[in-house]
């Protein structure tokens, strides 16, 4: 497959240098706004890409990100911008009691595709583009956006590190298949 055919056309991307200013912006500061990206693929594809396999989730640097360092250096209820699959913007969530929750969410908004950043006194995602809304697991309560934030599987690989991988189940916040897959 090539880099260009590999994205979906349901989920706009953002470019690398974008994604990556806003990973140094940070996503809690809300200071990230009116940002529209069609559908253009500039990052590097996934380290590894498998079948059906994960993706070794990246720092704001391209780094692996390494579970224990993610954890040690974030907050209970955090939720962390990592590249995902397919390079997309995606959180890395942290449980209340200090571990790696086990899923990750895209940070693509349903409506148009802006990055969605974390407002952690409103407990919500908050769209700066048209208002949407999302909940703490990235539920839609709020439109225009159609539908939830897509989820990813969240795991720690044996040497360590956060793998990504494609969420084909059930929607657990819907209870319905997911629409991204
Ligand atoms: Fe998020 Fe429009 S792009 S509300």
């Amino acid at each position: 497959m090539t880099q260009a055919s590999e994205m979906s056309s349901d989920v706009p991307s953002l470019g690398r240098r974008q994604f990556m200013n806003l990973l140094t912006l940070g996503a809690a500061s809300g200071a990230v706004g009116g940002m529209l990206y069609p559908v253009i693929s500039y990052f590097v594809p996934p380290s590894s890409g498998g079948a059906g396999g994960g993706t070794i989730a990246k720092d704001s640097l391209g780094n692996d990100v390494v579970a224990s360092e993610f954890l040690a250096d974030n907050a209970p209820e955090a939720r962390v911008l990592a590249q995902g699959l397919k390079g997309d913007p995606t959180y890395l969530v942290v449980t209340d009691d200090g571990n790696l929750e086990k899923y990750g969410i895209n940070s693509v908004c349903t409506h148009l595709g802006c990055v969605v950043p974390w407002n952690a006194s409103e407990n919500k995602f908050i769209c700066p583009c048209h208002g949407s809304q999302y909940d703490f697991a990235g539920k839609v309560v709020r439109g225009p956006a159609p539908l939830s934030l897509a989820l990813a599987h969240a795991d720690v690989t044996e040497d360590g590190k956060i793998s990504l991988s494609p969420w084909t189940e059930t929607d657990f916040r819907t209870d319905e298949s997911p629409w991204w897959a």
